[in-house]
This record gives structure tokens, sequence and C-alpha cells, in this order.
């Protein structure tokens, strides 16, 4: 429950902030990430923005992929002598991953999903998922696949940006993955945890299928000072964005996290790791369940690849 109501989670968020300090994690200035290619979804977002920018920082050449152009965060990039590429995608759109994943012309050994969003209610994808699922876990699983598939992600690290909401699944509903259903504004809370239960789950098995060569990393970055809530109904933002803005962490802090998990060399050979902010924590009992994770991600790619077809 505590997750799925807007203003308990809200609540809950805020408690998380402010009982668990902020404790950066170790990342040393060698951990560098100079010469290799980085994909970042989202990387127009409150967090997507900073990590594209810290992960420039540390020499990587950054991919920045969302649905708006990131020209601007781009040319910030290179004026601090970096390197980056604006290419807009939709993730709602199977075809439009299908044309980021064709544009990219070196292999990457760094991709963020960190892309999502909290609809006001359900609508369809052009395939005809619920965009919920469909871009908070369809495309992202999607992008992995055709990146893998195409030679384009052979080794490195993928970082999924995912939730502590993720705990409010106590049970993953294959047979209805692809079905656009219908659901009311008081129920996008709870899509929108369901859809981070699936995207861990998915993570947990992609860990152990790619391993070793490609780690797979999950985390929840905490409550963000961020535009998720833009899609709110506009009376709760009297009170969700004087909250934000008081007791969510700015972009900036919440992006260290996933910066530790895309190139700290302390976690070199781990894989599967799940991190709640900076804390290193095991993710929900239904995500750790090997045979779910397992039919999960047949069950996913089957779909995925039968929609792409159509
Ligand atoms: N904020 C929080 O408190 C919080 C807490 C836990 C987890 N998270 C997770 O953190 C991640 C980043 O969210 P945020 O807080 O930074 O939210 P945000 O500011 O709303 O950013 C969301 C990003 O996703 C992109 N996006 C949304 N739909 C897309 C689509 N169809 N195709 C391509 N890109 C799309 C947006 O692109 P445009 O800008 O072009 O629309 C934007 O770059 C999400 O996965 C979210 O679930 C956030």
């Amino acid at each position: 429950m505590k997750y799925q109501n807007p203003f308990t989670a809200t609540l809950v968020a805020v408690r998380d902030r402010v009982a668990r300090p902020n404790r950066p994690l170790p990342l040393s200035p060698a951990d560098r990430l100079d010469g290799k290619r980085a994909l970042v979804t989202g990387a127009t977002g409150g967090l997507g923005r900073p990590i594209a920018e810290k992960l420039a920082s540390r020499g990587a050449h950054v991919i920045c992929a969302a649905r708006s152009s990131a020209a601007d965060i781009v040319a910030g990039i290179e004026a601090r002598g970096g390197h980056a590429d604006d290419r807009p995608v939709d993730l709602a759109d199977l075809r439009s991953i299908d044309a980021l994943v064709a544009s990219i012309d070196a292999p990457l050994e760094v991709v963020v999903l960190c892309a999502g969003l909290v609809p006001a209610k359900s609508r369809p994808t052009v395939q005809g998922f619920d965009i919920t699922i469909g871009v908070n876990y369809l495309a992202g699983a999607y992008l992995v696949d055709r990146l893998r598939a195409a030679g384009k992600l052979e080794r490195g690290r993928v970082v999924v940006v995912a939730s502590e909401t993720h705990r409010s699944a106590d049970r993953l509903d294959l047979d209805r993955l692809g079905v656009a259903d219908d659901y009311p504004v008081t129920k996008a809370l709870e899509r929108y945890g369901y859809s981070k239960a699936l995207l861990v789950t998915w993570a947990q098995e992609a860990a152990r299928r790619f391993a070793p060569d490609v780690a797979v990393h999950t985390l929840c970055p905490g409550p963000v000072a961020s535009s998720i809530a833009r899609e709110a109904p506009a009376w709760s933002h009297v009170l969700l964005t004087p909250t934000m803005k008081a007791f969510f962490a700015p972009p900036d802090l919440a992006a260290e996290p996933v910066v530790y998990l895309a190139c700290a060399s302390a976690i070199d050979g781990q894989t599967g790791l799940y991190f709640h902010r900076w804390r290193e924590t095991p993710p929900s009992e239904l995500a750790c369940d090997e045979a779910v994770a397992k039919r999960l991600y047949d069950t996913t790619l089957e779909l995925l690849n039968e929609r792409s077809r159509a």
C-alpha cells in the first residue's frame, strides 16, 4: 500500500531521504571511462542529465537519448572539452529504438537505462503496449537485446534505474505483459511500481545471462527533485512541488550512485548488484526468484520479437 498511494509514497520518500543521510560511495578519480562509449536513455531528465554529464567528465563519449533533443546538454559537455551526441528516441516505439541502435557506430561499454515516466493514465505505445510497461520496462529490454544482437554491447556494464516501488508487486502476470488495459489515475503509481518490478526482475536474469562480459546492476536513486510527477493531476502539485523541492535529493547528488555502478573499479568482476541510493541491499523476493525471472526474460523476448515484426 505504501508505494501505491501518491501521498503515502511521497511520505515514504521523504522519510527515506531524511533517515538515510548522504554517504557518497568511494568513486576514485582513477575510475575513468576514457575512450569508452556510454549510452544514457532519459538524458534530458532530472536524473539523466547529471548522469550524462558526470560520465562525460570521466572521459566517456556519451550518447544522450531521450524523447526530446539533448542538444543543450551535448553543447555543455563539449564546451567543457568532453564528447557527446544527441540521439532523440521515442522509447514508446520499437522502430525508433531500432533506428537508435542502427545509428550507434562503435561498441558501447556503458548503457544506463534511465528513461521512465509515471503517466496519469493508460495509453498505448505504437506497438500496443501499456505506456508505463512499454517505456519503463519493455523499451530497455528491447534496446539491450538489440544492442547485443548487433554486437554493440559485448563487454562493460548496464545500469538499470529502477525504484523501491518495485517492492509493491507480489506477482508478475506474464499472460498480460503485452496487453494495454485501461486503468484510472488512482492506479497509476501501482502500475509504475509493477513496471519497475518487471525491470528489476529482468535485470537479475540479464545479469546471469550476460556474465561474465557484461555486468548488470540496478538501483533506486531515492526521491529525486525532477520532472517525474509531470503528469500528476494539477491539484496535486500544490503539495508535490514544494515537497519535492524541499525534501527530494538534487539530481546531481542522486546521480552519484548511478555513476558509481557504471564505472567504479571497486565492483569490477561483480554483477547483479541492487542499490537503494548508496546502500547495497537485496531487491524484492519476487525479483530474486530465478524461475520467475527466467520465464519473464523469455516471455519478454518472445513478445518483443513478435511485435517488432508486426
Ligand atoms: N524522481 C524520483 O523521485 C525517482 C525515484 C525513483 C526512481 N526514479 C526513476 O529515475 C528515472 C529518471 O526519472 P527522473 O526522475 O529523472 O524523471 P524526469 O525528469 O521526468 O525524466 C524522465 C526522462 O525519461 C525520458 N522519457 C520519458 N518517456 C520517454 C519516451 N517515450 N522516449 C524517450 N525518452 C522518454 C524523458 O525524456 P523527455 O525529457 O524528452 O520527455 C526524460 O529524459 C526514471 O526511470 C524514474 O522511474 C525517479
